[in-house]
């Protein structure tokens, strides 16, 4: 056996390989289970046993003599195979990243928000699935009122339903907090309806409402023509149409000069150089004593309007479902904005 571990000591110390193949050959010829090494390991049983102290020796040199060899050229064929730093070009210009864009959404809720912040509007928030007391009943729709047609519900069980505007935000507003409140409400709203380029079945509003001792309906259209002036340009005018909300008492929607034609009379405005942007008035006492709030001491004005409507407007973009598709053709062009 002495001479087995000398032969095979001799060939590890001759051995180069020429290639990686020829060095995991030589490992297996050596240290595999059935290899050279392996078969003197087995046999060591039967060397003789005042022998065995020393041979035993020999065997484990020799198995780490092999490893230490093997180990050794392995290193240099990897780092032969490594073209290290040198290989790098510094000069070559780095690969750019590209840039996403905001959704024309985001952009246009950013904007309304930042107007209204500059006069003392702060933000609040609420549910998406609301009950019938906050979308509803708060509001000034009584029960089985045909007024509760006006909007097509998403109904999910009993007392329960997706928001059908941001006008249930300032019911819970009201019962949270007191008055003076000057509060906006931006979110997600959802109506059973058809989609097509002018309705989706959810899209986006901004709520607003200011209640305290002596708050007017001259407040109310300032407020507004401030909006518009800052949102579509400074020559921007405003009009106010008598209308109906269950919640505001008198109501009205507002229209804004056409931002296109300037009043001329375009496609956009339908030839009459007025576009609707939303809906608003006076919150009806009634609002305010159901939120426990003093309609003796106190009055308030509101208003709602669609983040859609303002965008498609304002880029003059002319079908609702551009925002919902996530075609990058169309959202990269606000990459710039
Ligand atoms: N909630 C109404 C809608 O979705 C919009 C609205 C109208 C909100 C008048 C108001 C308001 O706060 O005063 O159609």
């Amino acid at each position: 056996m002495q001479e087995k571990i000398q032969e095979i000591l001799s060939e590890i110390e001759q051995f180069q390989a020429s290639t990686k193949e020829a060095l995991e050959n030589f490992r297996i010829k050596l240290l595999s289970k059935k290899g050279d090494i392996s078969i003197l390991f087995d046999n060591f049983k039967n060397v003789s046993p005042e022998q065995k102290r020393e041979v035993g020796q020999k065997l484990n040199e020799l198995k780490n003599r092999a490893q230490e060899k093997i180990n050794a050229q392995k290193e240099k064929f990897e780092q032969a195979e490594d073209p290290g730093i040198a290989a790098i070009d510094l000069s070559l210009p780095g690969e750019s990243i590209t840039l996403g864009s905001r959704h024309p959404i985001s952009l246009v809720r950013k904007q309304i928000i930042e107007i209204f912040s500059r006069i003392g509007f702060i933000l609040a928030e609420g549910p998406e699935i609301e009950d019938d007391w906050h979308n509803f009943t708060a509001l000034n729709f009584p029960e089985n009122h045909p007024a509760r047609d006006m909007q097509d519900t998403f109904f999910i069980s009993d007392g329960l339903a997706l928001r059908t505007h941001t006008s249930s935000v300032q019911i819970r507003m009201m019962e949270s907090s007191k008055p003076p409140m000057r509060m906006l409400a931006p979110g997600r709203v959802y109506r059973n309806e058809a989609i097509s380029a002018r309705a989706h079945c959810f899209f986006h509003q901004v709520e607003g409402f200011y209640i305290d001792t002596n708050v007017s309906f001259a407040d109310l259209k300032q407020t507004l023509l401030y909006f518009s002036k800052e949102m579509f340009g400074e020559e921007t005018k405003i009009r106010l149409r008598p209308s109906y909300f269950p919640f505001t008492e008198p109501s009205a929607e507002m229209d804004i000069s056409c931002n296109i034609c300037g009043g001329k009379g375009c496609n956009v405005c339908k030839q009459t150089g007025w576009v609707e942007i939303l809906g608003c008035g006076m919150i009806d006492p009634s609002v305010l004593d159901n939120c426990k709030i003093d309609s003796k001491k106190y009055r308030g004005f509101a208003f709602g309007m669609g983040v859609e409507r303002i965008t498609m407007l304002k880029y003059q973009l002319k079908d609702l479902r551009l925002f919902s598709e996530n075609d990058v053709r169309f959202l990269n062009q606000f990459k710039s904005v």
